[in-house]
Order: structure tokens, then C-alpha cells, then sequence
């Protein structure tokens, strides 16, 4: 991608369309099950809605872009996206580690799945990411991880994999491509959720596969047209029509994170905070060598359940909602899914209101 531009130009661009003149300067939608033939049947035209689709390419398109890779592929949604690059990288007698500390749905899928099939899972948290992998095939990091914002030495951990030929997926949710590029730092293949900050809006599903190992991408695109775990159309031109304000959207929910996290470090109501960006962090130092920007996620601990839905009852301002990356700030008590963390956890999603009004409404709301 052009290095040179910040990340609101690098969304605008990334979404652009040819310059033809006479026609429409915004993306268009296209949803269609079955395209007319060609006579010509080498012709690579699209012919069917799960092998092909224009919208999908030109979001893919941009996705790679953003992404710094060669190319991407667009599916149903995050998970389809992860458990379609694990089926096609795990195989029977392989060894695959999943983040423990991560989105636990992954794990889930893993040892539901994979592990009967012969996969040998191991969990591992972001700290014990490197040593749990010494001796893997491939490898699933998650940085920041989901919930609890720890952070992966992605570089590190890229040139453990590389030296023994294992290979390594990251998960940049959270991080989003505006956040950081596992690829630049050596990780062989990027998966995501387009679900929460990069369409950002809280209105639909979407996941998508990025790298530049033409091999990989291959055989992920077969398995996509054989498990048929693909995209809409309509949603396609969402995330697609989002992404141009990705960058804007993205820069302030950072900013609203930063601000939230500082008020939230010294308020006496909170036992814990973790973020990335935070000085205090324990992840600091790794995420300043990897993350442009710290994300939109902050890991909060109060006393218990009930002081967390006061927080959210006593706020003009938050939304109690799973999920992440939306326009409005959201809180999810994480230990109502099953996520080890203790019952007053909250991950808080910051929005795009101003930074000002959020963090007064907060504060207020804690007090
Ligand atoms: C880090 C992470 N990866 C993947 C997913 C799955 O994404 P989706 O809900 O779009 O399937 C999620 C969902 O919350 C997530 O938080």
C-alpha cells in the first residue's frame, strides 16, 4: 500500500473506483446468484454467486491493500474466515495453537472440531504464545487479545515460526489494519472479523482471510466455494461502503480509548484497566514496537457484576451490547460468556461520540 499516506487517505483510496467518466464515483452494489454465460468457457467470467462476485473483489481488494497483501478473501463471517484457514492449514497430525486468552469461540471450534480429527490443539495465552509454539506446525495468535488486551510479540514470534517452517495466522480484530500489519511483521496469513471496527456500524457479519502465500490463498478460495461460507452481496458493499470512514472512525475510537483508560487508571471504583497504549501497561513496550495505533478496546475490572450494570445504568452514554467496534461505546461483562476473568470484568468498545462527553459520562457513572 502507499506508505507514504495516513490512514483516512489509505481508507478513501482503498475504496476508490476507476476513474471512468460517466460512471458512479461511490462503489455499487452487486447481488446476484447467476451471471449470463459466456460461450467461451475459459473466459474467467464471474457464472455463479458462491464461486464469484464483483463487489467481493473490489472489497477484497481493498482488504489486501489495507492489509499489505497480495490478497484477500471475503466470508460469512470472522469465524468462517478462521475456521476456514484452520481446515485448510491443520491437518491430521499437525499441531495447532490457539490463543487461551482469546476469542473463545476459536478455542471452541478447536477442540469441538479439529482435536477429533487428529488436530493436536494447545492453548496458549499471549504470554506463553512463543514457548507453547517452539514445536508447532501452525500457529493462531490473537493480539490484543480479546478480552483481556494482552499482546503477542508478533515479530518474535513470526521468526520463531519461520526458522522451523511453522505457520502463523494472526487475528487482527482488534487490532484492525489501521492498528497494525501482522504481514510486515513476518506472520504468513491474516485473519479478521470485518464485523466490528473496519464496517464499524453494528449492522452485519462479515470475516476476511489476507496474505500474501498465493499457495495458501488458493486452496482457501477452494475451500470457500466447497463449504460455500461466503459473503452477501449487499453485506460485501457494506463493509465496503464503511471502509471509506474507517480511518476517521477508527482514529477517534483510539482517542476515546487513550482518554478512558488514563480516567479509569486512577478512579478509586476501578481494581484494573488494561490497554495497550496505556504507559503502564505490561504490553506496552511490545505493542509500541508493533501497533500504529493502540484500538478501540479497553479491559476494565470493577468490585463485581452489579457495579458494572451501574455503570452502564447510571451512563447517558453507554450501550450494554456484546461485540466490539461500532460507533457507540459499548460494554460486555465478559464472565456472562464463560471467559475466565472475574465477574466485575468489562470490555468496554469505545464509539465515536467526543472524547470530552464520554469520558465526564463515565467518570459520573462510576462515581
Ligand atoms: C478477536 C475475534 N476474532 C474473531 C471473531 C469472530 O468474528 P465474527 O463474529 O464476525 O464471526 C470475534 C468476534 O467477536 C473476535 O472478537
Amino acid at each position: 500500500m502507499d506508505g507514504q499516506y495516513g490512514d483516512s487517505t489509505r481508507s478513501v483510496k482503498a475504496v476508490a473506483s476507476e476513474h471512468v467518466p460517466g460512471s458512479p464515483v461511490a462503489p455499487q452494489p452487486v447481488s446476484a446468484a447467476t451471471f449470463h454465460l459466456s460461450a467461451d468457457e475459459a473466459a474467467g467470467l464471474d457464472t455463479y454467486g458462491r464461486s464469484g462476485n464483483p463487489t467481493w473483489r473490489q472489497l477484497e481488494s481493498a482488504l489486501a491493500e489495507l492489509e499489505g497483501a497480495t490478497a484477500a478473501l471475503t466470508f460469512a463471517s470472522g469465524m468462517a474466515a478462521i475456521t476456514a484457514a484452520l481446515r485448510v492449514l491443520a491437518k491430521p497430525g499437525t499441531k495447532l495453537v490457539v490463543p487461551a486468552d482469546g476469542y473463545y469461540q476459536v478455542r471452541r471450534y478447536a477442540s469441538e472440531y479439529l482435536a477429533p480429527q487428529g488436530v493436536t490443539v494447545v492453548e496458549a495465552s499471549a504470554e506463553q504464545m512463543c514457548e507453547a509454539s517452539a514445536d508447532a506446525d501452525v500457529v493462531l495468535a490473537e493480539s490484543p487479545a480479546n478480552p483481556g488486551l494482552d499482546v503477542v510479540d508478533l515479530y518474535r514470534l513470526a521468526m520463531q515460526c519461520r526458522r522451523r517452517g511453522a505457520i502463523l495466522v494472526v487475528d487482527n480484530t482488534t487490532a484492525t489494519p489501521l492498528g497494525q500489519q501482522p504481514l510486515s511483521l513476518g506472520a504468513d496469513v491474516v485473519v479478521a472479523s470485518a464485523t466490528k471496527a473496519l464496517s464499524g456500524h453494528s449492522d452485519l457479519v462479515a470475516g476476511y482471510v489476507a496474505s500474501s502465500r498465493a499457495d495458501l490463498m488458493s486452496a482457501l478460495e477452494r475451500e470457500r466455494l466447497l463449504a460455500g461460507a461466503v459473503l452477501g452481496g449487499f453485506e460485501a458493499w457494506l463493509v465496503l461502503r464503511s471502509l471509506g470512514t474507517a480511518g476517521l472512525r477508527f482514529e477517534r475510537q483510539c482517542q476515546n480509548a487513550a482518554a478512558l483508560a488514563v480516567m479509569l487508571h486512577t478512579h478509586p471504583a476501578v481494581r484494573a484497566v488494561r490497554y495497550p497504549g496505556l504507559p503502564g501497561d505490561p504490553a506496552h513496550g511490545v505493542a509500541c514496537a508493533q501497533m500504529k495505533r493502540f484500538g478501540g478496546l479497553v479491559a476494565v475490572e470493577l468490585a463485581d457484576a452489579a457495579a458494572v450494570e451501574a455503570l452502564v445504568r447510571r451512563s447517558a452514554l453507554l450501550v450494554a451490547s456484546t461485540s466490539f467496534g461500532g460507533i457507540h461505546t459499548s460494554v460486555d461483562r465478559r464472565a456472562r460468556w464463560g471467559d475466565a476473568v472475574s465477574e466485575g470484568f468489562a470490555r468496554i468498545s469505545l464509539g465515536i461520540e467526543d472524547t470530552d462527553d464520554l469520558v465526564a459520562d463515565v467518570e459520573q457513572a462510576l462515581a
